[in-house]
């Protein structure tokens, strides 16, 4: 690529030729100095770390100088030096500063003092120019290229599935409804309800909670692949780890088992976590130092100890033995909560889990079903300050006992029909699973918040931005 109009401050940090010169555009983050001698710290986004840049007041008109303040956007252009002063290798001796856009002291709201998380919140549009959200914006493109890289590796293909669909794939109904008809005056049919056969797509239709039941499509016919999209998902959940809209990485592949389906899901979280060590790690090292300084010792025994695999009856077991009182029910058949979940993962194991074997009852249809009437191939990995990070299963390739429990459910057959034409032609055993890449980004960057590890949330009541 020849745009070489500047060079990204990255680059000149780690260059040792000095005398060359440079020209750098960028973020004013800090200017200090005396009456003879400005400092500007600049940064571009490119890396962490700020670069010096040296200016002989004298050289430069007074006017221009004083608009140089926290925030603006300048480009300097002057020639590489070895730094004196501690804390960097080299600096930049200015020759020409041009003012691309001041940014008023009295009103920019990121001056140099530290900021609080839920006060960045407020201000999600200027947030990316922090270290902070520097460090987590980097690593969120890190670990989209490596999700990438992964698959493409291994011989998956990238399968994008639709945004808009008919279909409630989990079937827990928390959808937001997609119309374009008007809503003060709904057509009407003769029962009185709303006519959706007038609406745009001449049916209803939501935004998808998941790609997995196109995705099954993909599956049974390419053999591997997988999804890398927005879901969607109106549940009213106010936590640390939901969101109304978040990315999830859903792998799909013919003739896997569910012990292999954990293989991959174990093998595919730790080349994520190395990828991030090996290529960010100056990210995560100042988020470690910053906000959690076990970041990256859990990141490191994360990558350094094999999964723990139970059942969902032996965790039961293990939760109803621990002598610990849970605020939720730990009777067989109820779900796990986030609070069962840390406890086997923080406390008990100290170690990654992987359940298996849950109820049938408490999981979608989809999923295979045990010999025992009771439970199905379903897979939770479950990881220390998340909790659930993947879920996913073997899927049901019976037509028969799939149909039987489309109808236990009550679901409606009619919108199914394609999905089970696959289990009426060629079918074959299948597994796959979905992980949440905010879940993901929380255990990368050590952030407590799922809102500070996407640049802009959608939360109940929060659509800003
Ligand atoms: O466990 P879930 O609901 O599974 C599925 O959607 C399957 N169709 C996946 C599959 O088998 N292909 O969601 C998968 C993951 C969860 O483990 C969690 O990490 C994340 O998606 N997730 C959320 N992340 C943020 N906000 C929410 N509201 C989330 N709901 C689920
Ligand atoms: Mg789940």
């Amino acid at each position: 690529m020849s745009i070489k109009k500047r060079t990204k401050i990255r680059e000149v940090l780690i260059s040792s030729k000095f005398g060359s010169e440079f020209t750098l555009k960028g973020w004013v983050k800090t200017r200090r100095g005396s009456k003879k001698i400005a400092f500007i710290a600049l940064n571009d986004g490119s890396t962490i770390n700020n670069i010096q840049i040296v200016a002989d007041i004298t050289d430069f008109p007074e006017d221009l100088l004083r608009q140089v303040t926290t925030g603006a956007c300048i480009s300097v252009t002057g020639t590489l030096t070895p730094s004196m002063g501690s804390g960097q290798d080299v600096e930049i001796k200015a020759t020409k500063i041009e003012l691309y856009g001041p940014a008023d002291p009295g009103s920019y709201p990121l001056q140099k003092k530290g900021h609080s998380l839920e006060f960045l919140r407020e201000i999600a549009h200027l947030r990316p120019r922090t270290n902070t959200f520097g460090a987590i914006l980097r690593l969120r493109h890190a670990m989209s290229y490596a999700i990438h890289k992964y698959f493409n590796d291994n011989g998956f293909y990238y399968l994008h599935t639709p945004i808009i669909t008919g279909s409630d794939a989990e079937g827990a109904g928390e959808m937001f409804r997609v119309t374009t008809l008007d809503m003060m005056n709904p057509p009407k049919n003769g029962e009185g309800q709303i006519d959706y056969r007038e609406d745009f797509f001449g049916r209803e239709t939501n935004l998808t909670v998941s790609g997995q039941l196109e995705g099954e499509l993909g599956a049974l016919a390419l053999s591997d692949i997988y999804t890398f999209g927005p879901t969607f998902r109106a549940e009213n959940s106010n936590t640390p780890r939901h969101l109304a809209e978040f990315w999830m990485i859903e792998p799909e592949m013919a003739f896997y088992d569910i012990n292999d389906n954990m293989d991959l899901a174990e093998d595919f979280l730790k080349y994520l976590v190395v990828y991030a060590l090996e290529n960010y790690f100056e990210d995560l090292q100042f988020l470690n130092n910053m906000y959690d300084k076990d970041l990256l010792s859990r990141l490191n025994s994360v990558i350094n100890s094999d999964f723990v695999r139970i059942t969902y009856t032996e965790a039961i077991d293990i939760l109803n033995t621990s002598g610990v009182k849970f605020e939720f029910p730990t009777n067989w058949g109820s779900d796990l909560q986030s609070e069962h979940e840390r406890y086997l993962v923080e406390k008990h194991f100290k170690k990654a889990v992987i359940i298996t074997g849950y109820p049938k009852k408490i999981k979608p249809f989809y999923m295979k079903q045990n010999e025992d009437g009771k439970t199905v191939r379903a897979m939770d990995v479950l990881f220390p300050r998340i909790g659930e990070i993947v879920g996913g299963s073997q899927r049901e390739e019976n037509m028969q006992k799939l149909e039987s429990r489309i109808t236990e459910l009550n679901l409606p057959r009619k919108d199914l029909w394609w999905y089970l034409d696959t289990r009426r032609f060629g079918s074959a055993p299948h597994a796959g699973f979905g992980l949440g890449f905010e879940r993901m980004m929380l255990f990368i960057t050590g952030m407590g918040n799922i809102r500070d590890v996407i640049p802009f949330p959608r939360t109940p009541n929060n659509a800003e931005f």
